[in-house]
């Protein structure tokens, strides 16, 4: 290799270097139409099909006032519907994950529902009168399952399927045996921070502040470091070790000590590569696990980030330990990360903040900005408008060509 500089391709020779107006991370009114237009409208990761193994077994997901039980059927099918009793609305499971015996049972008054969905019966249903019990299944949500996860929409929206949006990312999903990796840890939320989740975004989409913000990996792949654009906002970076040996504990022994995997193809035996999926999540793969993390803001102002962690089903003792070394580094990461959110949400509210102005190799953060002005046109306007006007001013704005 002869170049070892840290690369984002491909950059224009000529682009505007601002970022979103600051107001735009600040404003209930502009969550509302994030809400309806980007969240409940585009694909959300739920869970690995392997999170749920055997019949019964259930995740939940909830986003902005959703909430998704995704279960698997007597018959082997992963199914999503809304966690939404029929009678009054009661989740029929509650927490994050969990096993029902045969049939999910609404806790408020007792109402049976089938594994496949169906209602099998109310409490005293000779108190409901002529009541058709075919009408009053829990409520499908549109779901695909693409190399064993789970994605969900709430609500229809433009994006094709997740196989075609996804299509960029197959082959490396394919030769990391994606479909078939095992959960290797609790369902996790963690991270709420008291920001706007874009400002995480804002942070992740860039390698830039790799080398003073993460030491420990700069000191394991920074050289190699490279941000690769693909259609459909999809952001993939890809960075290689092992050439150097490391000098901190975690990267010095994880680089010792990681095993090479002969099932993987060269270019990922020694790489760690993230893939960035339009609007909120990212997968990271190394030769040892599967993860990923998704920004669910809560409002305008606090974001929690959901995470699974994940395996091969023949991980070997000496993988397992070099997983958790590179886990180690990775949850370093994710504290530092979480400081640069803070002060960047921090900044958007002080008088004397001018906007970023973004390098080349931020140009990550840029495309972001754009899919998001696309989708909410409103986010172009320099200064806040009055927030009762937002709504209209985005939909007259869409309405332009
Ligand atoms: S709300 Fe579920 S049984 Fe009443
Ligand atoms: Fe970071």
């Amino acid at each position: 290799m002869t170049d070892q500089s840290p690369k984002t391709h491909p950059v224009p020779n000529d682009w505007d270097r601002r970022g979103l107006p600051a107001w735009t991370y600040h404003s209930d009114a502009m969550f509302e139409l994030e809400r309806d237009h980007l969240f409940l409208n585009h694909w959300q990761l739920a869970c690995h099909v392997n999170d749920i193994p055997a019949p019964g077994d259930w995740r939940s997901f909830d986003l902005l006032g959703e909430r998704a039980v995704v279960v698997r059927g007597q018959d082997g099918v992963v199914r999503a519907f809304h966690n939404l009793c029929r009678h009054r609305g009661a989740r029929v499971v509650d927490g994050a994950a969990g096993h029902c015996k045969g049939a999910m049972i609404c806790p408020f008054h007792g109402w049976v529902y089938n594994l496949d969905g169906s209602l099998r019966g109310a409490a005293r249903p000779e108190t409901f009168g002529d009541m058709n019990r075919a009408d009053f299944g829990l409520k499908p949500i549109e779901m695909e399952v693409w190399q064993g996860f789970v994605f969900l929409r709430f609500l229809p929206g433009s994006q094709s399927s997740v196989a075609e949006c996804l299509q960029p990312y197959n082959a490396d999903f394919t030769d990391f045996r994606a479909a078939g990796v095992l959960p290797a840890g609790k369902p996790g939320f963690w991270g709420r921070t008291a920001v706007n989740w874009k400002s995480v975004c804002d942070v992740d989409n860039e390698g830039y502040h790799v080398a003073l913000a993460h030491p420990s990996l700069q000191e394991l792949y920074g050289r190699s470091y490279t941000d690769i654009f693909h259609e459909n906002g999809l952001f993939q970076s890809n960075a290689t070790y092992g050439d150097r040996p490391g000098r901190t504990w975690s990267v010095r022994n994880y680089v010792a000590l990681s095993p090479l995997q002969p099932w993987l193809p060269p270019r990922l035996q020694r790489a760690w590569n993230y893939y960035g999926i339009f609007p909120n999540t990212v997968f990271i793969f190394t030769p040892e696990s599967v993860q990923f993390y998704a920004e669910l803001p809560i409002s305008q102002n606090e974001t929690v980030m959901s995470s699974g962690l994940y395996r091969q089903p023949d991980e070997t003792r000496e993988t397992r330990v070099a997983r958790y070394l590179g886990n180690r580094i990775d949850r370093h990461t994710s504290a530092e990360d979480q400081q640069l959110t803070i002060w960047s949400n921090e900044s958007m509210k002080s008088r004397a903040f001018d906007g970023f102005h973004l390098s080349d190799l931020e140009y990550g953060v840029r495309r972001h900005h754009d899919k998001l002005r696309a989708l909410l046109p409103v986010m172009r306007l320099d200064h806040p408008p009055p927030e009762a006007e937002v709504a209209r001013i985005n939909a007259e704005m869409l309405g332009k060509p």
